[in-house]
């Protein structure tokens, strides 16, 4: 059945109707994706940003983080611990870094793929120019994230200053025609946002026929002119989650980190439950991760930790495991 804007806009008012939207959530999810839980391996490559979103703490402005920037070995060696535990799938995030160039990226893109043929290849490192988009994917590039915050353009430019939601949606659209399988995503809770936005965000990937949808709460970090604001409200993040399945039906949507960060392993236990299907392990090391600090007290969300929640969750991970024997295979010959 399809779900009008009237319709979201009221479960996602409500909140005494949630148990029943959660269920069919996870009716639907069962449905579409089935009992597996899919990991990313996650790589914070750089914490260099050239942008400034109010809410972000890797903002330029911000001059209280160590910046550091991964050299193209260091991926690769994060990149190999991640096809060794058997993640079919590595993301390469990053802020806004223009120091990345365009042939450093491929050359980086092409050996994982070279050295883990059966790793598929997630970028997030924000906008860039469009010719960049096409070069990766000539490289070897899979997938992109770019979640595109908030459909709002008045909210989205407030927040984003410099940036235009239609330049978001331009590069969306230029991914999904290049042959990305393409992630966007919002913030639930930006400071100013109504529900309207957020019924509004769910339709936006859905005219888009997004593959994936990182949906977490704003989370305020104190080094960003947002530190006052409140977080982003665990319930209303949940319907959102929760609604999107329904309307996205087979997309990936994951239990974001950011919800960890909110409610501990409880929020991505109640993620899972309302039509998430994907959990995003950690695979920055700890030196880096303190410094790639978005919002304040990020949750460590590690192999270790996934493969528990997923167990208490009742879930199975999707594990690669030909591909871990493979590199067991290649390094004890
Ligand atoms: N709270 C929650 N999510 C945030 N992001 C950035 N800052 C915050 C915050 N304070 C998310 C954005 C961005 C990704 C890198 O992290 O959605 O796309
Ligand atoms: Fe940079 Fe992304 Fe943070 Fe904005 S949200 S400051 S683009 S890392």
């Amino acid at each position: 059945m399809k779900m009008t804007r009237s319709q979201i806009i009221e479960y996602l008012r409500d909140p005494r109707s949630e148990k029943g939207l959660w269920k069919r959530a996870d009716e639907t999810r069962g449905k579409y994706c089935g009992n597996t839980v899919h990991l990313r391996g996650l790589i914070e490559f750089s914490n260099v940003c050239s942008r400034n979103c109010l809410y972000c703490g890797l903002r330029r402005d911000n001059r209280k983080i160590k910046r550091y920037r991964m050299d193209r070995r260091q991926i690769l060696r994060f990149a190999g611990e991640i096809a060794a535990a058997g993640i079919p799938t590595v993301i390469l995030q990053s802020g806004d870094d223009p120091s990345y160039r365009t042939g450093t990226l491929c050359g980086i893109i092409s050996a994982i793929k070279r050295a883990y043929p059966f790793l598929a290849v997630t970028l997030s490192a924000g906008e860039r120019p469009l010719a960049d988009y096409r070069a990766f994917k000539e490289s070897g590039a899979d997938r992109y994230l770019l979640k595109h915050e908030t459909v709002n353009p008045g909210l989205y430019a407030r927040m984003r200053p410099g940036c235009d939601f239609k330049r978001r949606r331009a590069i969306l659209e230029y991914l999904r025609k290049t042959g990305y399988e393409v992630g966007a995503g919002t913030i639930v809770g930006l400071p100013g946002q109504r529900l309207e936005d957020l019924a509004g965000d769910i339709l936006f990937m859905k005219s888009l026929k997004v593959d994936m949808a990182g949906i977490g709460p704003f989370i305020p970090h104190k080094d960003t002119p947002l530190k006052s604001c409140p977080p982003g409200d665990l319930g209303l993040t949940l319907r959102v989650l929760a609604l999107a399945r329904v309307v996205l039906k087979d997309a990936n949507l994951p239990a974001t980190t950011a919800l960890a960060t909110l409610d501990g392993r409880k929020g991505q236990i109640l993620g899972l439950g309302a039509g998430a299907n994907v959990l995003m392990p950690n695979f920055t090391p700890a030196l880096y991760r303190k410094q790639y600090t978005i919002y304040n007290r990020k949750k460590f969300v590690g192999m270790r930790e996934v493969l528990k929640t997923i167990a208490l969750a009742g879930r199975i991970p999707d594990l690669n495991t030909p591909g871990a024997a493979l590199i067991l295979h290649r390094v004890q010959p």
